[in-house]
């Protein structure tokens, strides 16, 4: 299975392309439909079906989900509608689009594709992520290996709030603080998360990983930091990468 299709679920657009797993890259464009609002389950499956036609696809497809995912469940739904917590992704998407879909948090698959192909290629050492978009999305990887699930944009920070509603790109534009301000309170974020798991290597993706070169000045962690080499194709391929290791 070296062509399998990958969709990113994400809060503003569900994205979607086949991938090339050979080479980790997309082998041809990608279809975007805007995130229905509210995205419930089934508002979500027409998107994701028409995303599966469109390619007019068949197989296994990936789909990276912005929510905890176990067992192709949802239990968490921190920007998505509150519907989906408890509601089996795999099978909802599935029946509606006529394939066999295999779910993943959104931040693990990206980090799966960072890892397999791209800034963390060869890191054999403790590995965090961090997507930055409309929440904090994160994956932790120790020798190559996933922890899966591991949220750490919900630490909680200050008045009882998590740490992404005061330095994802989400807050920084519905609170209107500058660039400067957010990378002070994102290196403050790096520092703690630093504290509590020592990684060697941060890799930041997400859509504010395209403004890396304007902020890494400010970030000063004693790991490296790296910006994500396959910006915002990660999620997609990395969900295409789950889906055909899960599918055998
Ligand atoms: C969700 C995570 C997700 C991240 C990025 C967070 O709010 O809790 O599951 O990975 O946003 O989409």
């Amino acid at each position: 299975m070296n062509t399998i299709l990958g969709i990113d679920v994400g809060a503003s657009g569900v994205k979607g392309a086949l991938v090339d797993l050979k080479h980790g890259r997309l082998n041809g464009e990608r279809f975007r439909v805007p995130t229905p609002h509210p995205a419930t389950p089934a508002a979500l499956a027409g998107a994701f079906a028409e995303i599966v036609e469109f390619f007019d696809y068949k197989g296994v497809v990936g789909c990276g989900f912005p929510a905890i995912v176990k067992n192709g469940e949802a239990q968490s739904a921190a920007n998505i509608d509150k519907h989906w917590i408890g509601t089996n992704i795999e099978l909802v998407l599935g029946k509606t689009s006529g394939t066999q879909v295999l779910a993943i948090n959104d931040a693990d698959a990206a980090g799966i594709a960072e890892m397999r192909f791209g800034a963390g290629k060869g890191e054999n050492g403790l590995v965090l992520l961090i997507t930055i978009g409309t929440g904090l999305g994160t994956a932790l990887f120790y020798k190559g290996m996933l922890v899966p699930n591991t949220e750490l944009g919900h630490l909680i920070w200050k008045k009882n709030k998590p740490v992404e509603a005061y330095c994802s790109s989400g807050a920084r534009e519905r609170q209107k603080f500058s660039r400067k301000e957010w990378a002070r309170r994102f290196n403050a974020y790096l520092h703690h998360l630093e504290r509590l798991f020592s990684p060697d290597l941060f890799i930041l993706g997400g859509g504010e990983s395209k403004m890396f070169d304007s902020f890494k000045d400010r970030l000063d962690p004693r790991a490296r930091v790296m910006p994500a080499q396959l910006l915002n194709n990660a999620g997609i391929i990395g969900a295409a990468a789950y889906a055909a290791e899960q599918a055998g």
